[in-house]
């Protein structure tokens, strides 16, 4: 019988949470996990069949097999089961004791839960996790936040199972409150705004411009050699190329084109909202993920307005460098809205939020690690409080650059009659930025037409107000 006491433990034993187990096993912690399900109880007594992994049937078990004061981490979907879970721990918990959130949980579900915690003398964080199942086991993202000194006591488990790039580990102390949970939140959304770009950019080749799905995988193994380089890129190469063991197409062909979500993509946009932070690119890719979802409308409008497209003509070659430039763009600006997201909401709620450690922790194990990420980094390197990614010069002249390409990705998209709307709102975006005079003069005039309510003047202090419809 192995009486030895577990460094940490988990509890939810689905697959992200024994792989993370796992994985801080293999780091040389000994760890114990908990699920009601016994199957997955076993499952993680037959996968960790060595003396530092402890897998107990029953909670009560679970918590005497932890060091105190213990440090307890929650994998189980996020809103009410983790409710659920708390209900059952609390009245068990110690003072001094952590319990973990590692799911996607709501940023305000956490600071409702930490608060409670900390009135208790217990202690809460909110870790965002990120990487999926292989990256729980082999080295995920970690964005922790919530009760400063906690962290402290976890942070070399956390730290040795983390991704690493260049020697540094993908995790960092993010802030107080929900300050992690935020920060996942966000890369979600930045991860729904790339898959959308990528997308289309798949719609154009393939269904615009006629490519296999054959050279379209090469067309991104290509493009992740370069400039686009990054997991998303990576995983659309491998995924053109694979065939349905059912039918031997390409399994990319028989999958159904209505995209589902969880709802964090949605949150970071509702969050701009409140927050008022324009991040269009991922308003833009929770819509397309709506719209597709309602698919039997959608085949009725196409069979009224659906057609072929007019034949474009464009240089294949061309069109592929060109596109590459396009989506670099518009992967820069879709990270600079979710990075301005984060600059604002550190502000509003006190996260005091490190830019340049965000884009460090996501250069490894995340959905969104790309090589873009670095060149991000260097951005807040150079100036810490960057306001705006388009204050940065390298990174404007950059944009500056691919402006031309983005602006024939969407000249081409309207042509061919597809629709491309990360595309379209990324130079939209682009060019609104860098224009000193926008039409919202005109936008004021007519408030204050039909509702007085005032507009200010380029040539005097002060607001003012007309009798419009006096001559
Ligand atoms: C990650 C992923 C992960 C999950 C998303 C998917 O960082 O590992 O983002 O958290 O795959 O929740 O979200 P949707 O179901 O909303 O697409």
């Amino acid at each position: 019988m192995n009486d030895r006491q577990a460094d940490i433990g988990m509890i939810g034993l689905g697959v992200m949470g024994r792989n993370l187990l796992l994985n801080m096993a293999g780091r040389g912690f000994v760890v114990a996990g908990y699920d009601r399900d016994q199957d997955k109880v076993s499952a993680l007594a037959a996968a960790g069949a060595k003396d530092n992994v402890l897998a107990a049937g029953d909670l009560k078990s679970f918590l005497a097999r932890l060091k105190r004061p213990r440090a307890i981490m929650l994998l189980v979907p996020a809103g009410r089961p983790v409710d659920a879970v708390l209900g059952e721990l609390l009245p068990q918990l110690e003072k001094d004791d952590l319990v973990i959130d590692g799911g996607n949980s709501h940023f305000s579900d956490t600071d409702r839960r930490l608060a409670d915690f900390e009135r208790r003398g217990l202690h809460y964080l909110g870790v965002g996790v990120s990487g999926g199942e292989s990256g729980a086991r082999h080295g995920p993202s970690l964005m922790p936040g919530g009760s400063a000194g906690a962290w402290d006591r976890v942070q070399p488990i956390f730290a040795a199972a983390a991704a690493r790039v260049d020697d540094e580990p993908c995790v960092a102390w993010l802030g107080p409150g929900s300050a992690g949970h935020y920060v996942k939140m966000v890369h979600n959304g930045i991860e729904y705004g790339l898959m959308q770009l990528l997308a289309e950019s798949y719609d154009l080749l393939h269904r615009g411009l006629g490519y296999s799905n054959e050279r379209l995988a090469q067309v991104y193994r290509d493009w992740n050699g370069g400039p686009l380089s990054g997991y998303l890129v990576e995983i659309t190469a491998a995924i053109l190329e694979r065939r349905d063991e059912r039918t031997g197409r390409f399994l990319v062909d028989v999958i159904l084109d209505a995209a589902r979500q969880k709802g964090t993509g949605q949150w970071s946009s509702q969050e701009a909202l409140e927050l008022q932070v324009p991040v269009p690119n991922i308003d833009q890719a929770v819509l397309m993920r709506d719209l597709s979802a309602r698919r039997d409308e959608r085949q009725e409008v196409a069979a009224l307005l659906g057609g072929n497209p007019p034949p474009v003509p464009v240089h294949p070659e061309g069109i592929l460098k060109s596109l590459e430039k396009a989506l670099e763009a518009a992967f820069l600006l879709t990270y600079g809205q979710g990075l301005d997201l984060l600059r604002r909401a550190s502000d509003r709620y006190g996260y005091d939020l490190d830019l340049e450690a965000v884009a460090r922790i996501w250069r490894g194990g995340c959905i969104i690690r790309a090589g873009l990420l670095e060149d991000l980094r260097g951005a807040f390197r150079r100036r810490p409080d960057l306001p705006n990614l388009l204050l940065d010069r390298e990174l404007a002249e950059r944009l500056k650059t691919r402006r031309e390409p983005l602006a024939a990705a969407v000249g081409l998209a309207a042509r061919l009659g597809m629709p491309a709307p990360g595309l379209m709102a990324a130079l939209a975006y682009f060019d609104a930025w860098r224009s000193a005079r926008l039409p919202t003069n005109l936008v004021q005039a007519q408030r204050d037409y039909f509702g007085s309510h005032t507009y200010e003047r380029i040539d005097a202090e002060g607001s003012f107000h007309t009798e419009w419809e006096q001559e």
